[in-house]
């Protein structure tokens, strides 16, 4: 089978999930793409560092370039998160003509244009279905299921760290503070959590979510958020007394004037199927004109779930690679007509 050469920057929760699926999976990996896939340059922060993990298959290395300059690279995930550092990496993967898989919402919700745009003009793929829940693969549900519907609301629980906090406090009667910390130890959580609990990191995919699914060009900025900091158990027992849940909603709404974009911590009838979504899981509604209301649910964080979307655009990477190699094409990158519609 051909070989396809994947460099991975970063090994930390999401990476190493990573690691195992394309290691665990090999079977399924080449049934699915028709090429063997191995991982063999890995950027971290400190190599010295113990990880629970085999990586004498692979080289960890401290310098970027390492990764982003071999030529036995063909894809590069991206998985160590922030900002700058991973839009440079990224924007040198593609002007080498590799093809990029990312996890990072805080980058596609500020520079996706940009990304995308460089990946058409170089040919390569640029795939982001982890960026958002985790788990679901709702992108490719908006883009590719309900492609020609009209899309005319997003709404969903769309971050589980604080679905996982909200979740804790009402049934385990347990504080903020301690199920913040225990989501943080679960991997739920983003490095700095601010973004979590304050609603910037739902406010991100949220726009994410708004722009393919409405075809335009949301700024992160138009989402009006408030997030869960300060809830308290109380509250959130008040709450249950009236038979309501309290939960971090997104909603991103068209109508034929404007969008509304919000997030915010909404009370939910009981009986509400949000309610009833619990833990890290994360459950996103898409109305359609044609198809009316549909439903993505499950784990929205998490090292396993995460990675299965990051692996699974790995795979429509390869599959792209090879479609371009057979038909004498270069590989056609998706998501960018959504971005580039508003503009016509
Ligand atoms: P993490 O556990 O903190 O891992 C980050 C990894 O990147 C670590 O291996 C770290 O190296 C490396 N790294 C960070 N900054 C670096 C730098 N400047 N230079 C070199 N290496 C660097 O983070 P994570 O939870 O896996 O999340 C990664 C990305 O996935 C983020 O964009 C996050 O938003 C996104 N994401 C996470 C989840 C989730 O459930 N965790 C879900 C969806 C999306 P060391 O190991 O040496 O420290
Ligand atoms: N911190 C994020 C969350 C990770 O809790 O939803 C998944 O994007």
């Amino acid at each position: 089978a051909q070989g396809v050469n994947v460099g991975l920057l970063g090994l930390g929760t999401v990476g190493s999930g990573v690691i195992r699926i394309i290691n665990n999976h090999q079977q399924e990996l080449q049934h699915q793409t028709g090429c063997s896939i191995s991982v063999s340059k890995v950027l971290v922060k400190d190599k010295y560092k113990q990880r629970d993990l085999d990586t004498s298959q692979m080289t960890l290395t401290e310098d970027a370039a390492d990764v982003l300059n071999d030529e036995k690279t063909d894809v590069v995930i991206e998985v160590m998160g922030g900002i700058t550092e991973a839009r440079d990496y990224i924007l040198q993967a593609l002007e080498r003509k590799k093809h990029v898989v990312t996890a990072n919402k805080d980058l596609m919700a500020l520079h996706g244009k940009e990304l995308l745009e460089q990946a058409e003009a170089n040919g390569c793929c640029l795939f982001y279905e982890a960026s958002v829940a985790g788990g679901i693969p709702v992108i490719r549900g908006i883009t590719e299921g309900l492609a020609s519907d009209r899309i005319t609301q997003i709404m969903g629980i769309v971050n589980g760290t604080t679905n996982y906090i909200l979740t804790k406090m009402v049934q385990e009667e347990r504080d903020y503070e301690e199920v913040l910390a225990e989501a943080q130890e679960l991997g739920f959580a983003e490095s700095d959590p601010t973004s979590d609990v304050e609603g910037l990191d739902a406010a991100r995919k949220i726009a994410i979510l708004a722009r393919l699914g409405f075809s335009m060009n949301v700024e992160l900025d138009d989402v009006e958020l408030k997030g869960i900091t300060n809830v308290t158990t109380d509250d959130m027992d008040y709450c249950s007394q009236l038979g309501y849940t309290l939960k971090l909603v997104g909603l991103a709404k068209r109508t034929e004037e404007r969008v509304e974009l919000t997030v915010q911590p909404m009370l939910l009838p009981n009986d509400h199927p949000l309610a009833a979504v619990q833990n890290e899981y994360n459950a996103v509604y898409v109305h359609g004109e044609a198809v009316g209301e549909t439903m993505f649910y499950g784990p929205g964080a998490g090292s396993m779930p995460t990675a299965t979307s990051i692996v699974s655009d790995l795979v429509a990477t390869v599959k792209n690679i090879r479609l371009g190699t057979g038909s004498g094409s270069a590989s056609k990158p998706l998501h960018t007509k959504a971005i580039q519609a508003n503009e016509e």
